[in-house]
């Protein structure tokens, strides 16, 4: 066999070259054969917890291990007997509660199952196996100059063999077949849903002010959410706290889940001497108390973090950051606008109400929005 120059790849067979004459040619794609890219060395190997352990302990740990793999497939099992149960009884999931079930049932189980089996692999691993280091070294990721040159003169070849520049007919054809093709995911688009249109930009706030107006009164009341008591500023003196809020009467409302998602408002009691109301809007809170949107701006996840300390509400989603006693301005994250805020006073018996519903629209800002 005659010695050949590494051209970093796999070369064709010396001598079939050397009797053509020829340069050896090297396969294009193949990693070199030097500098390796993969190239593992053993070092010899400490002692690991396997060499350590004598029969009893290793068949200690093997039970063990044994019964959390028999865990995680009794929950595996578990997982799909609930699953075809559950589908096949009432009709599957309907209303929150069914869903709220399941999800305890199925993402319990199926936690259980990865839960056991990781920790039967990694007993494993520890208890069982010797430890060993490998060491894997990497070369140059740009091939090297005759590789390129190569890949170069083989597309030439190609092109030229092709005649996509001689046949203009077979190369707009071509084209055209694939303009589509790049097209064809904006189709997809579609299936993100209708788009909201103007539903964001009122919510139940609007209509239930105007009723209690028309009523006489002058707002509506603001109701605890869960308890559905209406509030007094008095109730909720003490600054620091944090409080969510609906519309006095939101449940009767036709398509009620929907409109409570959209109404839904923390209400925050904010130092007086530290809140600074925005213009035009001073009447707009009870003595510190102020209320703004639960609805993140960014892509709507409730923000639901009040820092006593600082005032910040914290959206814990993207960590968006608005702060409370500046008209719950963004100062921190990826929410491009504040969060809306509601206009409160008190009526005459001192109850929270709202006079108004949000100015601007609620939740993300959608791209339509300008
Ligand atoms: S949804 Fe609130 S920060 Fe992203």
């Amino acid at each position: 066999m005659s010695d050949h120059k590494d051209t970093g790849g796999p070369l064709e067979p010396e001598d079939s070259a050397a009797e053509n004459g020829r340069t050896p040619r090297k396969v294009i794609g193949t990693p070199p054969q030097t500098g390796t890219l993969l190239a593992a060395e053993e070092e010899p190997a400490p002692q690991g917890a396997g060499d350590e352990l004598d029969e009893a302990s290793a068949k200690r740990a093997e039970r063990v291990i044994a019964s959390l793999f028999l865990l995680a497939s009794a929950s595996s099992v578990a997982f799909i007997a609930y699953y075809i149960g559950w589908s096949g009884r009432n009709g599957g999931m309907h209303g929150i509660d069914r869903a709220l079930e399941s999800n305890l049932w199925l993402g319990g189980t199926m936690a259980v199952s990865f839960l056991a089996m990781a920790i039967g692999i990694t007993l494993w691993v520890r208890r069982l196996m010797t430890s060993k280091q490998i060491v894997q070294q990497r070369g140059d990721l740009r091939s090297d100059e005759p590789t390129r040159q190569a890949f170069t003169e083989d597309f030439l070849d190609g092109a030229e063999d092709s005649a996509i520049t001689k046949r203009p007919l077979l190369r707009r054809t071509l084209l055209l077949a694939a303009a589509p093709l790049g097209l064809a995911p904006l189709v997809l688009l579609r299936d993100l849903g209708p788009l909201p249109e103007k539903k964001l930009r009122s919510t139940y706030w609007g209509p239930a002010v105007a009723k209690a107006k028309a009523g006489g009164k002058k707002g509506v009341r603001l109701v605890v959410d869960g308890t559905d008591k209406p509030l007094r500023a008095s109730d909720f003196a003490s600054p620091g706290g944090m409080i969510t809020v609906l519309p006095e009467g939101i449940h009767h409302a036709d398509h009620a889940l929907n409109e409570i998602a959209k109404a839904v408002t923390i209400l925050i009691n904010v130092p007086a001497d530290k809140f600074k109301p925005a213009k035009g809007r001073e009447n707009w809170h009870v003595g510190g108390i102020v209320a703004y949107s639960k609805i993140c701006t960014h892509v709507g996840c409730p923000a639901a973090l009040y820092e006593q300390t600082t005032h910040h509400i914290l959206c814990p989603c993207h960590q968006s950051t608005f702060d409370a006693t500046d008209a719950a301005k963004v100062i921190f994250g990826p929410a491009a606008r504040s969060l809306p805020q509601l206009p409160i006073t008190t009526d005459d018996e001192g109850y929270l109400i709202a006079t108004g519903d949000y100015p601007e629209p609620v939740g993300p800002s959608f791209w339509e929005r300008g």
